[in-house]
């Protein structure tokens, strides 16, 4: 898999106590990577980074990305092969809160992560992540390509737009003759066992489906290009695997989307409704008229993923939901079981991907 890229490899991640962090090292661990991660403290109880045990697993450094030297120090001394950043004040309703913290973050964050890249003078390929949201969202049956442009309504959306810019900018200014190459990830809505975060939807599903309650829905129309977490990560793995690669050419350093097939752009309601098929409830259209604005229609298209990199989705809409209720009800009920469902539905993942003959699953 993976053309055996990250076996015996030193991969920095930031942001490695998060959902899809946590996810990615864990994934990265089973293919003997030496992982060293950089983020702050787990925001939730429960969390996935505790739920996995990774703070024996990885090398765990807490860490603010906001801090240019404390990146720098933290990147130099790791030496990495690969890197992914994935650190971000990730929540649009926060943002709205927060709009400072999360340029700070997202934007500044992204630049000290490119700076501390400069000086690395080893060959390393870096994998930026950013998200669908960057770009800017007209609102129509539209399937978003890698050089429409960016903008982005809210300040996460558009502070997404704004490292991308970063981004494109450091790879032209500093990057022409480096040994560090480096791409840029905008995936879609991602699901999938062990997100705890508040203010997201499958999580407030679970929390409430726990609780025996009404699960409160309150933008039930918007419809998002859903998947599984491991898709998206998938695609990170694979386009770092191939900047690494002899061939890697510049075509490679440059963005890329991961989404699902437009099968499973769904509405919020559809996805509440899957769920419901996995863990029987009930949900309460909680709309608010007043609430601030989030974007009603998003897709992506991948052509570009799929030309490039041979990547593929592998996991249709209702086996990732089927997975993601299956890994809570799983945990649920013993939490003990987080860390081996989680390796079987990675495994799971593989073999689907093999049988999709998809190009990374059959290096
Ligand atoms: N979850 C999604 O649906 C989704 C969709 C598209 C893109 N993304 C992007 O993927 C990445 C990971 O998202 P996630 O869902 O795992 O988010 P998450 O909120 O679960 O995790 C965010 C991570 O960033 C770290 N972080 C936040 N602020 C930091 C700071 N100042 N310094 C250091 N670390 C900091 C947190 O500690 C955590 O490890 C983000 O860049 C996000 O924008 C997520």
């Amino acid at each position: 898999m993976f053309s055996n890229a990250f076996q015996g490899k030193t991969v920095w991640i930031s942001g490695h106590t998060g959902f899809k962090g946590a996810w990615l090292a864990q994934w990265l661990l089973k293919m003997g990577a030496h992982v060293h991660g950089f983020a702050q403290p787990p925001v939730t109880t429960p969390a996935l980074f505790d739920q996995l045990g990774l703070v024996k697993l990885i090398g765990h450094e807490i860490g603010d990305v906001r801090d240019a030297a404390a990146v720098k120090k933290s990147l130099l001394r790791a030496q990495p092969d690969f890197v992914f950043h994935l650190a971000a004040q990730a929540l649009v309703r926060y943002s709205y809160e927060h709009p400072l913290e999360t340029y700070a973050t997202n934007v500044m964050g992204t630049a000290h992560v490119l700076e501390s890249l400069r000086s690395l003078e080893k060959p390393c390929a870096a994998v930026i992540i950013t998200t669908d949201k960057c770009y800017e969202n007209r609102e129509q049956d539209y399937a978003y390509a890698e050089e429409d442009p960016l903008g982005g309504h809210d300040p996460y959306s558009s502070s997404k737009g704004a490292a991308e810019l970063v981004i494109s900018a450091y790879r032209r200014s500093f990057f022409g003759k480096s040994p560090v190459r480096i791409a840029s990830a905008r995936a879609g809505n991602v699901i999938g066992g062990g997100d705890w975060a508040l203010d997201r939807i499958v999580p407030d599903c679970i929390r409430a489906l726990q609780r025996g309650e009404a699960i409160p829905v309150r933008n039930s129309h918007a419809t998002r290009p859903w998947q599984h977490v491991l898709e998206p990560l998938s695609g990170y793995l694979w386009l770092a695997a191939r900047l690494a690669g002899k061939n890697a050419n510049a075509t490679l350093a440059a963005a890329f989307n991961f989404g699902p097939e437009k099968e499973a752009n769904r509405n919020v309601a559809e996805l509440v409704g899957e769920i419901l098929k996995s863990w029987p409830g009930r949900w309460d259209d909680q709309s608010d008229p007043h609430a601030h604005h989030e974007a009603k229609l998003l897709m992506l298209s991948t052509d570009k993923a799929k030309k490039v990199l041979q990547w593929q989705s592998a996991w249709k809409f209702e086996t990732a939901i089927a997975n993601t209720v299956n890994w809570y009800r799983g945990v649920n009920e013993n939490a003990a079981n987080a860390r081996s469902l989680t390796l079987q539905q990675i495994a799971g993942y593989e073999a689907a991907a093999r049988a999709a003959k998809t190009m990374w699953a059959l290096m």
